[in-house]
């Protein structure tokens, strides 16, 4: 089996007693997977640090990532969070999240600053993209970094993209950006990951909703 990224988007879900729990039970299934399957979770940015002491003390070998990075260097920026405060608990940084394009209005112009501070600080960048004309827009000069194609149709409605079109995304991403890993996120369920994970060009999957539960997301891992 090729190497995946599970990564868990728990959005604005999650109180520190509810993150401790999802962490004892989801690290046991952990070990049995280690070398297959990269498990990245995403939490809101108060929850970092207690997970990330839990992950020592459980030695387990799930990474951590932000759901935001602030566009800025540290400074006086109420309400941000910056990249280097973020590098203390964090490896990774989901960027430009269609509920951020929408709620929030992003634009290429933001994101591209939050893929700029995501590298000066030595977080890998997931960046979310629903359609090509997000990729034209992108222009990276750099090298290590992810991109999730996640349909608008797809989030949080429970009607997941179909395997054969999200494959031909992935590949055309692929041929647009190089060898990038892409994922495919949009009501990813136990039941239907694996017509995901099983294409050529998705190396993993970006997990909302079903990943706030430990035993759904600990299923979602197996079936992978
Ligand atoms: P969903 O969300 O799995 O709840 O559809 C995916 C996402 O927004 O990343």
């Amino acid at each position: 089996m090729k190497p995946l990224f599970i990564v868990a988007n728990w959005k604005a879900n999650k109180t520190e007693p509810e993150a401790k729990e999802w962490l004892r039970k989801v690290s046991g299934i952990r070990q049995e997977t280690r070398d297959k399957r990269k498990i990245i979770v995403c939490p809101p940015f108060i929850l970092l640090p207690i997970l990330k002491s839990l992950i020592i003390n459980y030695k387990s070998l799930i990474k951590l990532g932000a759901q935001d990075i602030s566009p800025f260097e540290e400074g006086a920026y109420t309400g941000e969070v910056s990249g280097r405060q973020i590098k203390e608990f964090a490896d990774y940084v989901i960027i430009g999240h269609s509920e951020r394009r929408r709620y929030f209005g992003e634009e290429e112009n933001m994101i591209l600053k939050k893929i700029e501070q995501s590298i000066r600080h030595d977080l890998i960048p997931i960046i979310c993209i629903s359609n090509l004309e997000q990729v034209k827009n992108l222009k990276l000069k750099i090298k290590n970094y992810i991109i999730a194609y996640e349909p608008l149709f797809a989030i949080g409605s429970g009607v997941a993209d179909t395997p054969e079109n999200a494959e031909k995304m992935a590949g055309e991403i692929k041929s647009k950006l190089g060898g990038v890993p892409v994922l495919y996120g949009g009501s990813v369920s136990a039941g239907n990951i694996h017509g995901f994970t099983s294409q050529e060009h998705i190396d993993g999957v970006l997990v909302g909703g079903g990943s706030l539960d430990p035993l759904e997301f600990a299923a979602i891992v197996k079936s992978s």
